[in-house]
């Protein structure tokens, strides 16, 4: 146990990191050409957060949340999602009372205790949008075109935009009706999770995974039959908006999300591969999350995009990352002078903003040199007693075989 990390956890080892830091940065650069700010929020809030906001007959609140007293006898979460702890924020530092719309970022780590299997983690990471404020479809087009931006740039072919609209609290009743007279007759047949949503939440049964459930909701009653005419226009132009982008969908009635704040506007962005977690972004629009959680009415929209499946993805379509590119130098000494010349010599190359290796194991010459392929350093060079005595030394190039002599006034042109 001492030396096994908890299930569904895994630690990002220096091998890999250099992804996550490739992918975080492409996010970042992407969410400022958009004017997004980053928000960093805790890494657990008062449960009750996630009660109100996710909602409490969900799968997340009912069986997947991290939760337990504090000290002092707090009921506090882990966070399961960035959406309620960032809509929390919002309200607490009265950035509603800011110019709108509040255009947010985030990368955080969720906490979900789930069944374990591959792109499903119990500790795992997502890339995070949001836009308070804004009830126009414009807001929802530009969070959808983030996602595809992301994906472009990394040159993903085999994903789809999926889109629905999950109405309005009002269109929604009639929707719910129409399921459950659909259902009313099928009601043994369905698994026994779907028997408890048939009166909490029946639209979640069109999202079992189970095969029974599933045939059975063949034909039911579509959400995007009932929408009302406000849902409807929002819906029209959100399509027409980001069809002016180039930006490709498809639309699917049977998307409807595993989190209850959504209204309107629902997405997932999926592998057009088969695959078990193929659903690789998600995310829609919330227009009344913030009122339910204390603050004043305030619609939204946003997504979260799960780092763990967007690699399985990549490998999945065979993308490679930039590869680490190795330090700029290593610098190999023979003696103690030429080690303390060679660790000024350093110092100043980093402050320079270049990197650079030094033997640190008492290395003889050949296996410095020897290391210095295995780091794949691009220059080496060599400090013997001469160089120590004249302050000039030769870089070589170690793609070319390149020899240029240095002289010691002319390091800072390296
Ligand atoms: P979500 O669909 O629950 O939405 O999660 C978003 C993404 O996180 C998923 O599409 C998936 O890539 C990743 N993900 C979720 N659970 C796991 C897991 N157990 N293991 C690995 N990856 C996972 C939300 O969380 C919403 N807060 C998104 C949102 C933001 N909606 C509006 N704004």
């Amino acid at each position: 146990m001492l030396t096994q990390a908890p299930k569904g956890t895994s630690d990002i080892l220096p091998a890999q990191s250099g992804k996550w830091q490739y992918l975080e940065s492409l996010f970042r650069d992407i969410c400022s050409r958009y004017a997004m700010k980053e928000i960093r929020t805790p890494m657990f809030e008062h449960t009750e957060l996630f009660v109100r906001g996710v909602g409490d007959t969900t799968d997340v609140v009912e069986k997947q949340m991290y939760s337990f007293d504090d000290l002092a006898g707090r009921n506090i979460t882990l966070k399961p999602e960035g959406t309620s702890p960032a809509v929390r924020a919002f309200v607490e530092n009265g950035i509603y009372a800011e110019t709108q719309p509040t255009k947010l970022y985030y990368i955080t780590p969720c906490f979900r205790y789930e069944k374990m299997q591959k792109g499903r983690y119990r500790q795992f990471h997502q890339l995070g949008t949001e836009i308070f404020g804004s009830a126009s479809p414009m807001a929802d087009a530009e969070i959808v075109s983030i996602a595809a931006d992301m994906f472009e740039a990394l040159g993903m072919k085999e994903i789809e935009l999926r889109i629905n609209s999950v109405g309005c609290p009002e269109c929604r009743a009639k929707h719910r009706e129409a399921l459950k007279a659909f259902l009313a007759d099928k009601f043994d047949g369905l698994c026994d999770t779907c028997k408890g949503r048939y009166n909490k939440n029946p639209m979640r049964i069109l999202d079992c995974k189970s095969k029974e459930c599933q045939k059975l909701v063949e034909g039911a009653p579509m959400m995007l039959d009932y929408l009302c005419d406000d849902c409807k226009d929002h819906f029209e132009e959100f399509k027409s908006i980001i069809t002016d982008m180039g930006i490709e969908y498809v639309v699917d009635p049977w998307i409807v999300r595993g989190l209850d704040y959504y209204t309107k506007t629902a997405f997932e962005f999926v592998s057009t591969k088969e695959m078990a977690q193929g659903t690789v972004c998600g995310g829609g629009r919330y227009d009344n999350l913030i009122e339910q959680v204390g603050g004043p009415s305030t619609p939204g929209v946003g997504f979260g995009m799960g780092i763990e499946r967007l690699l399985l993805l990549l490998g999945e379509e065979g993308i490679a990352l930039p590869e680490d590119e190795g330090v700029d130098y290593m610098i190999i000494t023979m003696g103690d002078e030429a080690r303390g010349y060679g660790a000024g010599l350093a110092r100043k190359l980093r402050r320079a903003g270049k990197s650079v290796q030094m033997d640190m194991m008492g290395r003889n010459f050949k296996n410095q040199f020897k290391y210095a392929n295995k780091i794949k350093a691009k220059n080496t060079i060599i400090i013997g007693e001469d160089e120590v005595k004249t302050g000039s030394f030769s870089v070589k190039n170690m793609a070319t075989g390149e020899q240029t002599s240095v002289s010691a006034d002319e390091i800072d042109k390296l």
